[in-house]
């Protein structure tokens, strides 16, 4: 590790960072935002936002909000506070600020502590086999479609399927429904873009309607099917929690089925594809992976530092502060930018240089009490898709870069295109 240097102090113009935006969310940005996120840096650990509040750009800066006491998630009390309040009302906005991520001390407690560790080395253990397995048939598949076409799209194939089927088997939902979970995600998550057009809100106001239904659904079915798998156990729960209020249990188990599902999916895909993009783009690296297998994880992290599945995240003051030197009024807002504190180079040296061997610093699975709960289950899954994959397709190379979704909170992989 790099010692982590001096935070450099702030400028003052709003507009500073205007052009270096709209370059983040230009196709060449989504592409390669790394010399945004170094210019972003430049303008210090914290850069004013135009429409107030701050980005966060250093790494020792994001790592002081996120694990802070004193900044938390811009809650319905915060949304209440601000002006636009319009923007808050939306519906699909609403749906996600009743989610874990999105709640504070005391509520925030409560159910983090009734969820414990979700993917604890006994649940990884009996997940293992399953999803070693289904990797194992969706690699067959992409081998089929690579002898008969000769190229195939890794991300419809592969990376979008390991994720549903692992969290979907795992809530015991049936397969047949995996592709309408996949659709609206992807349409739902528009409404926790940094500013979401109108256009995009009503797209993720539909695509929360069908959430709503389907898992509300789901609930129901199972309260009335009760086995051991771990929604049952929820059910199980959440009753005894409320036993003179069953909307009350409904609502929190609503919340968090669709919350998990949702923060499970594009994510992790996001990973898996990045991986066999970083690595069989070099035909060095992957064949020195193959031969090394013991730095698998070593892999997964240095993917997982350059280029991280969510790249913004914000939270709040919750009373007068001082952040890298700037004077923060309660209730100021700050947006966490993963990524350029991921590339901070007094926390990673030469961040720019993919290094398997790093062993650096990230903070792409957020930090402190929201701390992300299935980092452990992605990385399961990464690490079962690498290992066969090296094995199995030694030839295996891009033929194009990645395609990417418009979007600069959430980033998704919509394409990568293999041949052998
Ligand atoms: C590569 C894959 C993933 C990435 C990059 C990722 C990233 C994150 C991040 C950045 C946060 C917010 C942390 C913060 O606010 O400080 C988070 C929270 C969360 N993640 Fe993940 N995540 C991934 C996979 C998953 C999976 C597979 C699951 C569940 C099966 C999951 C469940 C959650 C939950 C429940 C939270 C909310 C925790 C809380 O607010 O207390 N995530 N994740």
């Amino acid at each position: 590790m790099t010692a982590v240097g001096v935070m450099s102090g702030p400028i003052t113009d709003r507009r500073a960072v205007v052009p270096l935006l709209r370059r983040l969310r230009s196709d060449a940005g989504r592409a390669d935002p790394l010399p945004v996120w170094a210019e972003l840096r430049e303008l210090g650990d914290v850069v004013p936002a135009p429409w107030g509040g701050y980005f966060v750009t250093g790494f020792e800066a994001c790592s002081q909000v996120l694990r802070g006491r004193n900044w938390l998630v811009p809650d319905f009390g915060w949304q209440e506070r601000q002006g636009d309040t319009a923007r808050w009302r939306e519906p699909a906005t609403r749906e996600m600020t009743r989610t874990l991520s999105r709640l504070n001390p005391p509520e925030h407690t409560f159910q983090r502590r009734a969820l414990g560790n979700l993917f604890d080395r006994d649940t990884l253990e009996t997940l293992r086999p399953r999803i070693a397995a289904h990797v194992t048939r969706l690699l067959d598949r992409l081998r089929s479609h690579l002898r008969a076409d000769g190229t195939a799209d890794f991300v419809p194939l592969v990376g979008d399927q390991l994720p549903i089927h692992t969290v979907g088997r795992w809530l015991g939902v049936p397969a047949e429904h995996y592709p309408r979970i996949l659709d609206f995600t992807h349409r739902q998550v528009h409404a926790q873009e940094l500013l979401p057009t109108k256009s995009e809100l009503a797209i993720s106001a539909r695509a929360t309607v069908e959430m709503r239904d389907f898992f509300t659904r789901l609930v129901a079915h199972r309260r009335a099917h009760p086995g051991n798998d771990v929604l049952s156990g929820w059910i199980r729960h959440w009753d005894a929690q409320y036993p003179d209020d069953r909307a009350a249990a409904d609502q929190t188990l609503y919340d968090l089925t669709m919350f998990i599902t949702i923060a499970s999916l594009e994510t992790t895909a996001t990973l898996l594809t990045n991986a066999v993009w970083f690595l069989t783009r070099d035909p060095d690296r992957a064949d020195w992976l193959r031969r090394h297998p013991e730095h698998t994880d070593d892999a997964i992290d240095e993917v997982l530092r350059y280029d991280p599945p969510i790249h913004l995240n914000s939270r709040y003051a919750a009373e007068d502060t001082v952040l890298a030197g700037v004077p923060m009024a309660k209730d100021t807002t700050v947006h966490v930018l993963y990524g350029a504190a991921n590339h901070d180079p007094r926390r990673n040296e030469n961040p720019h240089v993919f290094d398997i061997r790093r062993k650096g610093g990230h903070l792409t699975f957020g930090g402190g009490a929201h701390y992300c709960l299935g980092s452990a289950l992605a990385r399961l899954e990464a690490r079962l898709l690498l290992t066969q994959l090296l094995e199995r397709f030694p030839t295996l190379r891009p033929i194009a870069a990645p395609t990417y979704a418009p979007r600069m909170v959430f980033r998704r992989v919509t394409s990568l295109k293999v041949t052998t």
